[in-house]
């Protein structure tokens, strides 16, 4: 079976870091079409930056990077040193890219990628806020039925929120954008912190990252060194959740997830549950579904899967 033809949206971070590696290591299923960066945990020019450092880190300087939007369409941007740190990657060491952004905007590049591909043949993979895929479909709407899939990281039901008591952060950051994604008709898989806070990256787990011993191994488990802080400080727990490579990983092994199709929306009044995902799991409204949206992890096989292909980088 050819491999998936898909664009990263992206807001590098950690966990985005580790999705996009995953990809990159699994050539046999994912073709990296590009990466789109997008305001987020850091601003725009720290996650194009950081994107590119990720290529370099996997030696993949031909995978173009595309600058997006540096801000939600209707609101201010908030973003999440507290949790990745100023630079966005905090953890290892890193040098700065060599390798250029490519020339254009990142709306462009989604929108041009999904007109020249047949129908149905590409994938967006969304990690961050919306914004940069909301921006698309109002630009080019002809586009919306070209998407294969659209498989993001996002929102939260019984996991509830994040960054507020409500809301999940790339839903929060950028709502509007959300709902415009989530009401567009493509067909959406969703990774909530309801499975991705079941993804945690205990200290033998991180082990097994360090003892594969190559430089992407090892700064992932210096990026989870560092990214575990917030979450082990917030719930307890035992590791940092892995939200972004839960994507990735489900597009290699979407039998290690389970889930419902169902509706899904998004509140965008209320100052309380700003970005909520109103995640109609039990079926009491007459809401027509929209998402695929997962429930449960096989966390051993998830890790399993991650270790394997981080040492094939
Ligand atoms: O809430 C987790 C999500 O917000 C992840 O994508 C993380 O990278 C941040 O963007
Ligand atoms: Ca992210």
């Amino acid at each position: 079976m050819s491999p998936r033809k898909i664009i990263i949206d992206t807001d590098p971070g950690q966990d985005d870091a580790v999705a996009i590696l995953l990809a990159l290591a699994s050539p046999e299923e994912i073709d990296v079409l590009g990466i789109t960066a997008v305001a987020g945990n850091v601003p725009l020019a720290l996650t194009a930056k950081n994107a590119r450092i990720v290529c370099e880190l996997a030696g993949r300087t031909d995978i173009p990077v595309y600058a997006g939007c540096d801000a939600p369409l209707r609101r201010r941007l908030v973003t999440a040193e507290h949790v990745h740190g100023k630079t966005g990657l905090d953890g290892p060491s890193l040098p700065d890219p060599h390798m250029a952004l490519a020339d254009g905007h990142a709306v462009d590049f989604i929108i041009r990628t999904l007109r020249e591909h047949p129908a149905g043949k590409v994938t967006l993979c969304p990690l961050g806020p919306l914004t940069n895929i909301a921006r698309a479909f109002q630009d080019a709407p002809d586009i919306i039925g070209r998407v294969d899939e659209i498989v993001l990281m996002g929102g939260a039901y019984f996991e509830v929120g994040n960054i507020t008591p409500a809301a999940e952060f790339n839903i929060y950051v950028d709502p509007e954008a959300a709902e415009i994604v989530f009401r567009s008709g493509a067909s959406i898989t969703v990774m909530p912190l309801d499975v991705t806070h079941k993804a945690l990256v205990t200290p033998e787990r991180n082990d097994a990252f360090r003892a594969i011993g190559t430089r992407p191994a090892i700064a992932v488990a210096e990026m989870t060194d560092f990214f575990e802080r917030f979450d082990k400080e917030k719930y307890g727990s035992p590791g940092a959740p892995l939200h972004d490579p839960c994507v990735t990983a489900y597009l290699i092994e979407p039998g290690l997830f389970s889930g419902r199709h169902i509706n899904v929306e998004i509140e965008t009044g209320s100052d309380l549950t700003l970005g909520m995902t109103v995640a109609d799991w039990w079926g009491v409204t007459d809401r027509p579904a929209n998402a695929h949206f997962m429930g449960d992890l096989d966390a051993d096989g998830f890790f399993a899967l991650l270790t394997k292909r981080l040492a094939w980088l």
